[in-house]
Order: C-alpha cells, then structure tokens, then sequence
C-alpha cells in the first residue's frame, strides 16, 4: 500500500433557474403529484441559453480548487465525465482547461455516462497512487435540458443541469479506500442518445426522427439500477474491509427517489443513512453523486472520520461504488 490518496476540495455549481413540477405540468401531459410520487423530484435546474457543459464544469472546479487552496496552475489532469459535452471533438476537458488557464494539466473525458464522475474518480486514484501526477481535478458536469425530448414525457421530467468537482492527491481527508467499477455493454440499448455519432450522422431524417434526442426504457433501466448498485454497495464495503454498520452515509446516484429505497433495502442499509437531494435537482447524470457528496460535506452529514459509501449507475452500462474516509 503506497500513500493514501484523497480529496483535497470539493466544489459544485448549480445553475440559477429552477423548473418546478408545475412548469413542467405546461410543457408536457403530467402532474406533480406523478412526478413525485413515481421519482421524488420536485424541481431541477436549467442551463441558462449561454451557459455550456464547460462553464457549469469551470464553476464547479474553481469551487474545488478554492476549497483545496490550489490554483489552476497546480494541476497535473482534468478529467471530465459527462454525456453531454459541448461538442463532439475536441474533449469538454480541453474546454475547461482553456477556460480555467490549467496549463499543465493533461485533460481528457470520460464518458461513462451517470457513472462518469465515479469511474473519474477511480482513473484519477490511479494516477495520483501511482506517483504519475500531483493533482488532479475530477468534474461530472451535465446540461441535460440540451438533449431530452421536451415532447416525450416518460423522460423530460427526470432530468436537470450542473456539476460538481473534486482535487485529488495525497492525502488523509477523504481517503479512498476502496473502489469497483463495472459495465455490461450487451444493455446499451437500454438507454442512449442515438443520432449523431458514425452510426447514425446528423442529417434531415435524423433530426425528423429525434435521433439526437435521449432514449430510455425506463422500467428495464429501473430494475437493472436496483440490482446493480445494490451489488456495487456490498463490493466496495467488503472491499474496503469497513463492516457495513460502520458507514455513516450512503451518497448514491440521484436517478429516482424509488431506485435508492430498493438498493438500500437489497444491501441491507438504513434509508435513514442515505443523502437525498434528488428532490431539488433531478437526475444530473454525472453531476449527480459528486453534488451529492459536496452537500453532504457542507451539511455535516459527512464529518471527519466517517465512512462515506458512494455508489454509481448509468447508460452503458455502467456502475461503480468506493468507500472513501473523511
Ligand atoms: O440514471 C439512470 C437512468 N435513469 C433511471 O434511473 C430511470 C429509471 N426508470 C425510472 O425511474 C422509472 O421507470 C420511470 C420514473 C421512468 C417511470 O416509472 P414507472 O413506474 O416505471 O412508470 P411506467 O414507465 O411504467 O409508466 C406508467 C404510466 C404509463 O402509462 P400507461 O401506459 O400505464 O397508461 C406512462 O405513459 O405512466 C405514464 N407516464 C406518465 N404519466 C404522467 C410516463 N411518464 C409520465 C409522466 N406523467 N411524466
């Protein structure tokens, strides 16, 4: 075992407009008592018109750095994890890098969807174990509200917009202890913006056909979510050597208020140890677990010493969990 790895600083950026359920009640065929009673959420943040992937991304990170008494010059990698990154080619890292003015860092995404931050998190552990790098910035950063169909009702309500970030380097607070990751192509299907990639290039009949818009079976998504993560959590405690009773919060992926009761209730944990905000913000994909943790972190939930279980799914797909001490 070489020297701990942890977090250095913690950062988010949420943007300022709110879409509450009754706004959503005049754009599409709902309710708010559907919305919440089938998810939790009550209401989501929206990208204003000029704000990018990237500048909810560079809020966030200077939020961490801040918080990490580190400037941009200090950092060796940026990596972002994302599915809705300003632009094909190049990388919303490399946009971030310019716009942060990190000189040094080598910047690259990661695109593992609602687990992006996590398995960020896991590459950046790796690269600060190994000695390679000093510093590095890990961001999962979403607008969301760009690639929902605002006419399919099944899935415009789930989703919203922002970012959070995270320094890592040597380091006792927030030592990770453990972490696995984990992903099962043969289900891509299951969720997935179709249009603009080599298989189907942007064209007429794409944009006719909605092509570039997010598709969810959300009921087989729902229930391979549960099975999942509720294995993920049991991996990485078991991993960690921690004894479950001991982690003193669970900060999962805020996908549907239903999916965390079912994975708690499977790994055999307390609801009551959970960090909710699902409420207030919807499913940021990538953002999700990361702002997750920085509240909890901000509200005490997550106090020095404690055992905090953090724990990912997304389109792929994809999964990942770590324990980490703070
Ligand atoms: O980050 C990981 C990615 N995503 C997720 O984790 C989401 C996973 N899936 C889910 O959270 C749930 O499957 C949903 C919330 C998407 C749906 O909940 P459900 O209990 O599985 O509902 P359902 O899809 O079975 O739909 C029930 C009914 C349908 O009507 P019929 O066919 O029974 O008449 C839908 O048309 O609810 C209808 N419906 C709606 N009604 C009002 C679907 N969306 C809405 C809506 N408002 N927004």
């Amino acid at each position: 075992m070489g020297d701990p790895v942890g977090i250095l600083g913690l950062g988010t950026y949420l943007p300022s407009k709110v879409l509450t359920n009754a706004d959503l009640e005049k754009i599409v065929e709902t309710s708010d008592e559907w919305i919440q009673s089938r998810t939790g959420i009550r209401q989501r943040r929206i990208a204003a018109e000029n704000e990018n992937t990237s500048d909810l991304a560079v809020g966030a990170a200077k939020a961490a750095l801040a918080d990490a008494k580190l400037t941009p010059a200090d950092l060796d990698m940026i990596l972002v994890g994302t599915m809705t990154p300003d632009m094909p080619c190049p990388s919303t890292a490399c946009i971030v890098q310019a716009k942060l003015n990190a000189p040094q860092a080598a910047s690259v995404d990661v695109a593992a969807a609602c687990s992006g931050f996590l398995y960020g998190l896991v590459m950046a552990q790796q690269f600060v174990a190994s000695g390679t790098y000093r510093h590095v910035l890990v961001i999962g950063a979403e607008v969301l509200s760009r690639v929902v169909d605002w006419t399919d009702r099944s899935t415009c309500v789930l989703f919203g917009d922002g970012a959070g970030a995270a320094v890592l380097g040597k380091g006792t607070q927030g030592q990770i202890l453990s972490t696995y990751l984990g992903s099962d192509g043969t289900k891509a299907e299951l969720l997935k913006v179709p249009g603009g990639g080599v298989a189907h290039p942007a064209s007429h009949a794409s944009v006719d056909q909605r092509a570039h818009y997010l598709k969810m079976n959300g009921t087989e998504v729902f229930k391979h979510a549960v099975r999942e993560m509720s294995k993920a959590c049991l991996k990485a405690i078991e991993r960690s050597g921690v004894k479950p009773e001991e982690i003193a919060c669970i900060i999962p992926h805020q996908a549907n208020m239903r999916i965390i009761q079912a994975v708690v209730e499977r790994a055999g944990m307390p609801l009551s140890k959970v960090y909710l905000n699902v409420d207030r913000y919807g499913n940021m994909s990538a953002a999700s677990t990361i702002v997750a943790l920085c509240e909890a972190v901000r509200d005490g939930r997550v106090q020095r010493g404690d055992y905090a279980l953090l724990v990912a799914f997304g389109a792929g797909l994809t999964w990942g969990s770590c324990v980490i001490r703070w």
